[in-house]
């Protein structure tokens, strides 16, 4: 398995590395479509292999549509629920796009479920045009993702919500 940590002497680039852990999630994803499951063993793998994360997870939105349910995660226990406009995770839904956040102290309203998280990136998951939920990863260095991170994981988003098709 391609590993990311920063111990290993890594050449590829990071587009690359993205188009390599898509076709890891192709293989985890095969046959299978429970959303619970998949959004697992997802979370699993970004926290194993993206360095620098302390949270890697997904929030999935309840039947009304007016709350986040935290789902399958990797890191410390984290708020169960958050409103739509509320926090990063909140914002991203209400406003259907990708949000990066350099510095989550300098965004307002941002929620601190972990003090060790200083950069963020929420990617929300479009079903038929609708959000379903978000792809939250937490970061305790400044300025960890980038505009390379944003592309790679919206991709492997996508990738989670095809699987999901039977
Ligand atoms: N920071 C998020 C809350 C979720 S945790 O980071 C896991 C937010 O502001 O929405």
């Amino acid at each position: 398995m391609l590993q990311f940590a920063s111990d290993t002497v890594d050449i590829a680039s990071k587009p690359e590395r993205y188009r390599e852990l898509g076709l890891q999630l192709r293989g985890l994803f095969e046959g299978e479509h429970d959303r619970i499951a998949n959004a697992a063993n997802m979370s699993a793998l970004l926290f194993m292999t993206l360095p620098e994360l302390n949270w890697a997870g997904f929030y999935f939105l309840d039947t009304p549509g007016r709350e986040l349910v935290v789902g399958p995660f990797q890191g410390k226990p984290a708020c169960v629920r958050i409103a739509v406009g509320r926090g990063v995770c909140g914002t991203a839904v209400a406003e259907e796009r990708s949000i990066l956040v350099r510095d989550v102290h300098a965004f307002p309203g941002h929620i601190a479920c972990d003090a060790a998280s200083n950069s963020e990136l929420v990617i929300p998951l479009m079903v038929a045009g609708k959000v379903i939920g978000v792809l939250d990863l937490d970061s305790p260095a400044i300025g960890r993702f980038d505009e390379e991170d944003q592309t790679g994981l919206e991709r492997l988003c996508s990738i989670f919500v095809d699987s999901l098709v039977a």
